[in-house]
């Protein structure tokens, strides 16, 4: 789905007209991926708005940047309050926020360090990235998650996105909604912007962070929800058959949510339809998420703006 502009972006704590945020050519990102960055959601409750996580997120910010040694001269306070203006300037809610630290323009070796550290927070409207209630077919991809101490898998780099376009360009042209890699060992890791969560005798299985995993903040979250449920949860090496035989399967990420798989490599997942553990998990999620139910988890910060109808939702 194309972008759809909007009026401001924050750039190193002012805010910015959208057509002037713009880099030059010979900025190091552009060279060697050198950026940082976040996904983040507000949601709806009713007339009101609140930014999913917030905190969470920019902390995950602040140590993506922190894994590269990249200075950001903010605090996780600032940042925070950095995206609420910018969604506050733009009035525009529900959205899709999307902070970016990069190397800018300096200097052209490898070594970043001598480049600036610049900072930009775009918001904009953004409606379903995966099917919902009818499940995702997708496949195993031929490609492999990072590889250990190599790109590491806990930053949110622009450079680990190379791997998964690599995974999800080989999923979509071979006609799947997703790729799951398996990390290199052949173990299950997750999709190309998802982390995997699988349901089997009525236990709720994740893969753990050594396997090469985003450290999802959905992740996170439904793992918070499952546990208020008393579902037992296990975090632990998957073997890549596991997924073929479970009853129940799905995705969750800023842009995926909670999205269930109905199979897998055209192999159904129980019965091809989402099963009750996942709705159960689902519908809580979202009730959560759009105010249907109180915000018991403090995971909604506020933000001022006048709500209007999700663009593609
Ligand atoms: C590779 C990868 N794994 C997992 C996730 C899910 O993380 P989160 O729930 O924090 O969005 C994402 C999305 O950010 C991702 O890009």
């Amino acid at each position: 789905m194309p972008i759809q502009p909007t009026e401001k972006i924050w750039h190193n704590g002012t805010l910015i007209p959208w057509e002037k945020a713009q880099i030059h050519v010979m900025s190091h990102v552009v060279h060697y991926g050198s950026s940082v960055f976040e996904g983040v959601r507000a949601y709806t409750q009713g007339d009101k708005a609140g930014v999913f996580r917030l905190r969470e997120h920019m902390q995950r910010f602040i140590d993506s940047a922190k894994i590269y040694r990249m200075p950001l001269d903010y605090s996780l306070d600032e940042l925070c309050q950095a995206v609420v203006e910018v969604i506050e300037a733009n009035g525009v809610a529900p959205c899709y926020i999307r902070p970016i630290a990069f190397r800018g323009y300096g200097e052209i070796g490898v070594n970043p360090l001598k480049s600036p550290v610049d900072i930009y927070i775009a918001n904009f409207p953004w409606g379903k990235y995966m099917p919902g209630h009818g499940g995702a077919d997708v496949c195993i991809s031929s490609w492999n998650r990072l590889a250990p101490n190599t790109m590491p898998s806990l930053a949110k780099a622009g450079s680990n996105y190379m791997n998964s376009q690599l995974i999800r360009m080989e999923a979509e042209i071979n006609g799947y909604a997703e790729g799951i890699a398996l990390d290199v060992n052949g173990y299950l890791s997750e999709g190309s912007g998802e982390n995997l969560f699988l349901v089997r005798d009525g236990k709720l299985f994740t893969t753990p962070l050594a396997n090469s995993v985003l450290s999802g903040i959905t992740r996170a979250s439904i793992i918070e929800i499952a546990r208020d449920m008393n579902l037992e949860i296990v975090e632990q090496a998957l073997p890549r058959e596991l997924i073929y035989i479970c009853d129940e399967a799905f995705f969750t990420g800023t842009a995926a949510e909670v999205t269930p798989l109905r199979s897998v490599d055209r192999i159904l997942i129980g019965d091809g339809n989402m099963g009750p553990i996942t709705t159960k998990i689902h519908d809580e999620f979202f009730a959560l998420v759009n105010g249907k139910k109180a915000d018991r988890y403090n995971w909604l910060t506020p933000v001022n703006v006048k709500v209007e109808e999700a663009v593609g939702a």
